[in-house]
Formats: structure tokens, sequence, C-alpha cells
């Protein structure tokens, strides 16, 4: 918990308006170029919100097509892309009891691959420290408050990078 707690005080922020659903999937695009095996995504925000397009986004970035059927894995809780590195794409919204320990998603976050988990508020405790969490809040019909906090050295610069690229 104390470590936990440090992370925190240590994450980097950067705040992003987005304007419409084009502009939050650029944004995951510009992340997803930038990530490597091992790192792990955290979205959290309201149904609607965009963290579906937002992976899309990531995906993208991994070099996954378009079209290759990037959406929430409702009844499997994890869907896997093949891209630069494997996306293992998890959606905890619908996840009840044991569930989790049956996935083994302990394996995913350690695995080759990327993880992308929506809803991870529900596993907060759990995530690893080193992480980006992403916190997507609908303004309006088009307008979303997009909250990146980068924890650790794999994600300090690249939120400052974010930071420096300014609105996207
Ligand atoms: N600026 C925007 N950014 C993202 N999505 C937007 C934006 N403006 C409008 N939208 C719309 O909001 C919806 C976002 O849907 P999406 O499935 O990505 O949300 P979600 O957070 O994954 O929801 P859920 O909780 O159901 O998984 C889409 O229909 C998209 O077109
Ligand atoms: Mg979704």
């Amino acid at each position: 918990m104390e470590r936990v707690a440090a992370a925190k005080r240590n994450g980097k922020k950067v705040t992003v308006i987005s304007t419409s659903p084009a502009e939050t999937q650029r944004l995951g695009i510009w992340v997803g170029r930038r990530l490597k095996p091992g790192d792990v995504i955290s979205l959290t925000g309201d149904m609607g919100a965009g963290k579906t397009l937002f992976t899309r986004g990531i995906a993208e970035g991994l070099g996954v097509l378009r079209g290759q059927g990037v959406r929430s894995p409702t009844f499997t809780l994890v869907h896997e892309y093949k891209g630069r590195h494997p996306i293992y794409h998890i959606d905890l919204y619908r996840l009840r009891g044991k569930e989790l320990e049956e996935l083994g998603w302990e394996e995913y976050l350690c695995g080759e691959g990327v993880t992308v988990i929506e809803a991870a508020e529900k596993i907060a405790q759990r995530l690893p420290e080193e992480r980006l969490d992403v916190l997507l809040e609908r303004e309006g019909a088009q307008r979303r408050r997009l909250v990146l906090v980068g924890y650790g050295r794999r994600f300090h610069p690249l939120v400052k990078a974010l930071a420096m690229r300014g609105r996207c």
C-alpha cells in the first residue's frame, strides 16, 4: 500500500481535451507507437467515455490494421491482437467473483505483450506500480477530457513527451 501511495505521488500528469472520436483515436495511436512488451495501460471512465476507441488507437499505433475488430471483449474478458507486439485487451466491466484468477491475468502482465485494461478501477490495488493510467471523462457529445498519469521510469518520459506535444 505504501509503495503504491509513493508511486502515486510521483505520477506525471497531462490533461488532453479531445473534441472528436478521431482525436481520441489519434492520441491512442500516439501512445501505442511508443509502447513496449510488459507495458500496462489502465483505462477508467464512464460508459461511452471512449476507452475502447482509445484502445483501438493503441492497437493501431502498435501496427494492428484498422478494422481488425478491436472492440470490447464483453464475453471473454480478454481479446488478443497481433501487432508489432501482442496486445492483450482486457475489459473488467462485467467482472464477477473469481473470474480474474481463472483468466490468469497476471500472466498477461508479465507476458510478451502490451496489456490494456478497461474498467481497471476494479483491480486498482492489484495493478503494477509502473503503468500509464488514463481517465476519460465525458464533457459533451463530442468532448472528452483525458487525464493521463504515468508512473515509473517507463511512463514519466512518455507523459512528458505528450505534454510537450501539446494538443493533439
Ligand atoms: N471525443 C470523443 N472521444 C471518444 N469518443 C467519442 C468522442 N466523441 C464522441 N465519442 C463517441 O463516444 C463513444 C465512445 O465509445 P467507446 O466504446 O470507446 O466507450 P467506452 O468507454 O469503451 O464505453 P464502455 O464503458 O461501454 O466500454 C463512441 O460512440 C464515440 O463515437
Ligand atoms: Mg469499452
